[in-house]
């Protein structure tokens, strides 16, 4: 084989030239988090003398679908501003509805709460002050009104986690979630609208778990949901300077693997991304994650509208915090919830066997144990949410 060409474990192809470079390539060996952690990731309130400035640096923390970080912020003034969705953010072939969008509106609000408590004030938030809105209105009318006001109040005991927070794609490791552990962590999120559900019986839990690992197979498998994942997705120098969007980083991938994987992904080409064989590797490690889980945890609303969604997002967050707070991760596993048409089986599927009926719906449904810290994600800067 004079070329030496060679079919490696991402299915892709990788030539000598690329695995020499890769012996001088000590970056993408290292096995740990950058020493850094969260710091220089993430903007500061610091950074910011507006009371509300700092409120909503605070509140970018919050976990969001895919990292789009679909915020921006119209500042009415040094203690009050205007929350939208950025409509340009929004992820019409996997979240057809922005139900997803919305939860992640919702995981802001409960962080700027947690963010202004700490800082010594009293949030505010009124949902929706101009009123319900139709999809096309997205972007254009308010998600929430933000407003601090400057008087003495009890630090949220959350507070000292929002950045060191993550979504955890990792290995988990030790025994099922017990039912006295899951309890604490319900009773110190404090949810307020969410019935917040667990399955960690060991003979129930594994099949649930098939059933949330299917749901990846079927979007891996449907071209436009699968590249939506594409567009958002960041290899190599891009992760740090656009400050948004997915990797294989926080994934948790390392080591020649993951340098392969990037090397293949930059340019983020249509035929690498959509590589069959490349798929089934991704699908192997992902069933080999999820079935590590030590437990399921599901949200469920009893209407589907709006406000639900923005709700439920509060408690989610919540919800991860309170998680953190007592030694374990979280990571959703969405798929089976989404609307966009070939996932239909699979989500009628899903309801029957969580006997949810509509209007209720199961908003997001996470796997939950212990394990090690991964790399955290990026936010971009507060002002380039500002409009
Ligand atoms: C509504 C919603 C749905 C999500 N669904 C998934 C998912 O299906 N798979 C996944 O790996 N992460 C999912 N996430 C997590 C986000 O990708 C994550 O919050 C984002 O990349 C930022 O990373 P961080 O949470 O570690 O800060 C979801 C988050 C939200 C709010």
């Amino acid at each position: 084989m004079e070329r030496k060409e060679f079919l490696v474990a991402s299915g892709m192809l990788v030539t000598t030239a690329m695995l020499a470079a890769f012996a001088l390539d000590t970056s993408g060996a290292s096995s740990e988090i950058p020493e850094e952690g969260y710091k220089n990731r993430r903007p500061h309130p610091n950074d910011f003398t507006e009371p509300i400035l700092k409120a909503i640096t605070l509140g970018l923390n919050a976990p969001n679908p895919h990292n789009t970080q679909a915020w921006k912020f119209k500042i009415v003034n040094d203690h009050e501003a205007l929350l939208f969705v950025d409509e340009k953010k929004i992820l019409p072939a996997t979240d057809p509805p922005a139900r997803q969008i919305h939860i992640g509106c919702g995981s802001f609000v409960a962080m700027f709460r947690m963010g202004a408590s700490g800082l010594g004030y009293t949030p505010q938030v009124e949902y929706l002050p101009q009123g319900e809105y139709s999809f096309s209105e997205i972007g254009n009318k308010p998600v929430a009104r933000l407003t601090v006001v400057a008087n003495s109040v009890n630090e949220d005991p959350l507070f000292k986690h929002i950045y060191e927070r993550q979504t955890n794609r990792g290995l988990y490791s030790g025994n099922l979630i017990t039912e006295k552990e899951f309890n604490i962590i319900l009773e110190r999120t404090t949810s307020q609208h969410c019935e917040i559900k667990l399955c960690n019986d060991p003979v129930e839990l594994p099949s649930l778990l098939e059933l949330l690992y299917k749901g990846m197979e079927v979007e891996c498998n449907d071209w436009n949901a699968y590249d939506e994942s594409r567009q958002w997705f960041r290899v190599k120098d891009d992760i740090a300077e656009k400050k948004d969007g997915i990797n294989l980083r926080t994934g948790g991938m390392k080591g020649l693997k993951r340098w392969i994987a990037e090397t293949m992904l930059n340019g983020y080409s249509k035929k690498a991304w959509h590589n069959k064989s490349g798929i089934e590797n991704y699908l192997k490690t992902y069933h080999e994650v999820v079935m590590t889980s030590k437990g399921v945890v599901t949200f469920t609303t009893g209407n589907n509208q709006l406000i639900d969604w923005l709700k439920c997002g509060e408690d989610y967050a919540r919800f991860q915090l309170t998680a953190y707070d007592q030694g374990f991760f979280i990571h959703p596993l969405s798929q089976v919830l989404q609307e966009f048409a070939s996932i239909k089986k699979l989500h009628d599927e899903f309801n029957s066997r969580m006997k949810v009926n509509a209007p209720s719906k199961v908003q997001m449904a996470v796997r939950i144990g212990r394990g090690s810290p991964l790399e955290y994600s990026y936010r971009k800067n507060t002002s380039d949410f500002i409009v």
